[in-house]
Order: C-alpha cells, then sequence, then structure tokens
C-alpha cells in the first residue's frame, strides 16, 4: 500500500537578494514522520520552512499538502495545519491565559479548557501558570507555552525552527524530551530544523543534511550521523568548515 505523502516537495527553489538560497530541494514527508534537518549556519533550513508556510514565496517548484498545491490552499487554514514555531517564540501582551485562548477568540470557537490543562500537563506545566504575565516566563516555559499555543489548533505538521537553541542544555534536553514523547503519543508529523547533530540523533527519525541550499544526504539519522556518506556532512561532524 502507497502512502500518501502529508507533504510533497518538488524541485523547490528560491532565488533571494540574486542569490539562489535554495536549489532544486524534493523530498516527501509521511504521516506521522520525523525529519531533521540539519547543517550549517546560513545554509538555508529556516528560509526552506518559511517556504512551506507561505512566509517567502519559492521563485520554483510545487509544495503539496496533503495532496493540493499550498498555493490553492488558504494562507490561514495552511497556517493552522502546518504550524512553525521559531527559536524565541514571541509572547502576546497578556497572561499565559491570555496567550493560549488567542486562537479561540481570534476563530470565535469555544474555548476547550480540558484540551488546554491536558496539553499544560504534557509539556510538564501546572495550571496556575495560566494566571502568570507571559512577559516573565522563563526561555523554558516560554517555549513549552508556545508549543501548546500551537497544539490548540491541533495543526497535522509541526515545524520547529531550532526552538532549543535559545535554551540551556538541562532545559534544552527537556524541551527535546517532550518533542519526542508528544511525537510518540500523538503520531504529529514533525519536520525540526537544528545545527545540532547530536539532538537529530538522541530523537532518531529521518535526517536530512543541508548545505548551500540544497540537501546533500538523507537517511536514518543514527546512520548518517555516524556514517556519513559526503564529505561535507564528515567535515560539519568534525566540528569543521563545511
Ligand atoms: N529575505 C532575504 N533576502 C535575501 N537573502 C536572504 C533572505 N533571507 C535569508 N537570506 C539569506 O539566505 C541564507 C539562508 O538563510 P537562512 O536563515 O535560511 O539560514 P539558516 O540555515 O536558517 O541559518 P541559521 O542556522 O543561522 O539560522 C543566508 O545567507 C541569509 O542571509
Ligand atoms: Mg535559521
Amino acid at each position: 500500500m502507497t502512502v500518501i505523502p502529508i507533504l510533497d516537495l518538488q524541485g523547490v527553489s528560491w532565488i533571494a537578494g540574486g542569490r539562489a538560497i535554495l536549489h532544486d530541494i524534493s523530498f516527501s514527508v509521511s504521516p506521522g514522520e520525523f525529519i531533521s534537518i540539519i547543517g550549517p549556519s546560513g545554509c538555508g533550513k529556516s528560509s526552506l520552512l518559511k517556504i512551506i508556510v507561505r512566509l517567502i514565496d519559492a521563485t520554483s517548484g510545487i509544495i503539496h499538502y496533503q495532496g493540493r498545491e499550498i498555493n490553492d490552499i488558504d494562507i490561514i487554514q495552511l497556517r493552522r495545519q502546518i504550524g512553525l514555531i521559531l527559536q524565541d517564540s514571541h509572547m502576546f501582551d497578556g497572561t499565559v491565559r491570555d496567550n493560549l485562548t488567542y486562537g479561540s477568540r481570534l476563530q470565535k470557537k469555544d474555548l476547550d479548557e480540558a484540551k488546554m490543562l491536558r496539553l499544560l500537563s504534557d509539556v510538564h506545566l501546572p495550571p496556575e501558570i495560566l494566571e502568570q504575565d507571559a512577559g516573565k516566563l522563563s526561555g523554558g516555559e516560554r517555549q513549552r507555552v508556545a508549543i501548546v499555543r500551537m497544539l490548540m489548533n491541533e495543526p497535522a505538521i509541526l515545524l520547529l525552527d531550532e526552538i532549543t537553541s535559545a535554551l540551556d542544555l538541562s532545559n534544552a534536553l527537556m524541551v527535546e524530551g517532550l518533542i519526542k514523547q508528544l511525537q510518540a503519543s500523538t503520531g504529529i508529523t514533525i519536520l525540526m530544523v537544528s545545527h545540532d547533530f547530536e539532538q537529530a540523533k538522541r530523537i532518531g527519525g529521518t535526517a536530512m543534511f543541508m548545505v548551500n541550499g540544497t540537501i546533500i544526504e538523507t537517511g536514518k539519522a543514527s546512520d548518517l550521523f555516524s556514517h556519513p556518506q559526503h564529505e561535507s556532512t564528515a567535515r560539519f561532524l568534525a566540528g569543521g568548515i563545511v
């Protein structure tokens, strides 16, 4: 039986400022898959995620989400289905509750309080945090609230852009563990961008290695970063210039 990809990129390129930032990127993501996209700073990882949620438009190539071309999908619907979480998530003024209920107020839908409390507990935050000023959260708390805020929309895909890079190691490991648990328990599809291949190895799943706007290697995270096939990957793993 063939699984229809939840996300499919064919020949995606992006030219900006007269430069090819992304070049001929093609890959498919199966529902429930966990993919890490690893590569050096400036190789185009964030740009790739932005193209998937149409924060920027590809110069050429085609992207399908659940079999539909993303340009044919209402952009608000697309961004509810595919949630992007950034390195240092922005909180709106107000309490954590204000932040978590923003989506339902916007959509004029009843808030599912039980779901909100369940999600908070999934990311190991106590219910009392709801009344706290969102501007005063620690980095680790803010990222966990951002994850809950995104999950309130019940997206089918999460795009995570270096979500642990602003955290110290213990908080980074905690958030990383939560992501792994969340994926195991819900089967949500995740594309995680990181410059940290150790993180990809710890989480498992599929890994892609990207250099200069191109994916040069794809494989199981444990294999790819233990037995790289490409010279650039090996140089990156050794901490050298790619
Ligand atoms: N709007 C833009 N116009 C022109 N160039 C851009 C634009 N956005 C990004 N770039 C360039 O594209 C390249 C890739 O940027 P991108 O942010 O995607 O890299 P990255 O892999 O996410 O890097 P990092 O690991 O540092 O976050 C960089 O050289 C950047 O300067
Ligand atoms: Mg980036």
